[in-house]
């Protein structure tokens, strides 16, 4: 079995984390998310992974090599222009060799790869799409099927009130090679708005998969948050390297003044450095942070290489960039986005 990964789209409302560091790189835990994604394929017994990438893949690529440090094979295909969903499928056709798994790079799931490989076994079709029950459908594709779990419909972001069921896209699928047969080559395709619906319109069948599983789309910074404290708390199952010390988890090399204040739910990546009686909740910092003494920093998150200031205070709600100088005493706004050079601004 083989998986195709999407590595390729920009990340832009994860910006400015994005503008140093592509998505599928975004430590969750101190490590690149995509590893993570990568280690449960592993588990799985997939050791044979195509990533269609683009938007910064020297970082994915310089990271992962040829796969073989993890005992896996790892083929890139770079896009010159972002081809979408679909588009970036039918460009790694010539690498496809049987039924594979495409997860978009962004999800973070408990999923069972092995159990849904079974059930798409047992029905049929040109492939089966793992869904998921939320609470709020609207923001999401839902996913339409009978008893029998034969889909009949695909309804993206339905507006509130209209929704037709609370089972959603979650984004991971297993597909027969004939699906490419539905995907034109040479242009951007989206493969939930446009090849997914031509298939169903073509008579053919797609199955759903409805776990129960717990599920997250890292898109957006208030997610990137909440899976830290889904991990923290042990509501996502993920094993975490050794540093975790309750609800406070310290990487390698990280140094925290004894008189600082750190928790609940937060994570220093390496190299870290906390000053005397700062105050820091619910945040993750990546790698070489340096914060001064007396800084508070609440519901934040801060790139690598940043700095800040003695006496500091951070809003909730921030969002910190790689490389930032934050001058000691500054009130950052809640909500806040600080690029690398941009100016403070308020969301
Ligand atoms: P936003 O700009 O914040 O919406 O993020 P995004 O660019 O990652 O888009 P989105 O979250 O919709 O993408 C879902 C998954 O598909 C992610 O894993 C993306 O990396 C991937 N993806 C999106 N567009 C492309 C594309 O054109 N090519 C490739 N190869 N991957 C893509």
């Amino acid at each position: 079995m083989q998986a195709v990964i999407l590595v390729g789209g920009e990340g832009t409302r994860l910006r400015p984390l994005t503008f140093g560091t592509p998505k599928p790189m975004v430590p969750i835990m101190g490590v690149p998310f995509l590893a993570r994604t990568l280690e449960r394929l592993y588990e799985a017994g997939i050791r044979d992974v195509i990533l269609p990438a683009g938007y910064m893949p020297q970082a994915i690529t310089e990271y992962f090599g040829d796969g073989s440090r993890l005992d896996m094979k790892i083929t890139y295909v770079i896009e010159d222009e972002p081809l979408g969903t679909a588009g970036a499928i039918k460009n790694v056709e010539q690498h496809i060799t049987g039924p594979f798994f495409m997860l978009n790079g962004d999800v973070l799931t408990s999923l069972d790869l092995g159990a849904m490989i079974a059930y798409h076994k047992e029905k049929g079709g040109l492939g089966a799409l793992h869904l998921i029950k939320v609470e709020d459908p609207s923001a999401f594709g839902c996913v339409v099927h009978d008893k029998a779990g034969r889909i009949s419909q695909f309804i993206e972001k339905p507006p509130k009130g209209t929704e037709p069921t609370n089972e959603i896209n979650a984004g991971t699928y297993l597909l027969e090679p004939e699906v490419m047969k539905f995907i034109p080559p040479g242009r951007n395709v989206s493969i939930e708005r446009e090849t997914f619906p031509k298939i169903l319109a073509d008579g053919q069948s797609l199955y759903a998969f409805t776990t129960n599983d717990y599920w997250i789309d890292v898109g957006r910074p208030e997610q990137y948050l909440t899976v830290h404290r889904d991990i923290i708390n042990g509501t996502m199952p993920l094993r975490v390297e050794p540093g975790t010390n309750g609800s406070v988890h310290i990487g390698e090399g990280s140094r925290v003044d004894p008189s600082a204040k750190l928790g609940p739910n937060v994570v220093l990546g390496k190299n870290c450095t906390v000053g005397a009686n700062a105050v820091l909740r619910d945040c993750v910092l990546w790698d070489e942070v340096i914060v001064e003494e007396g800084a508070t920093i609440e519901e934040t998150i801060i790139a690598s290489r940043s700095h800040i200031g003695a006496n500091a205070k951070i809003g909730k709600g921030t969002v910190i960039g790689h490389d930032a100088r934050i001058e000691p005493r500054t009130v950052v706004p809640e909500g806040s986005r600080i690029g690398p050079s941009a100016p403070i601004a308020a969301r």
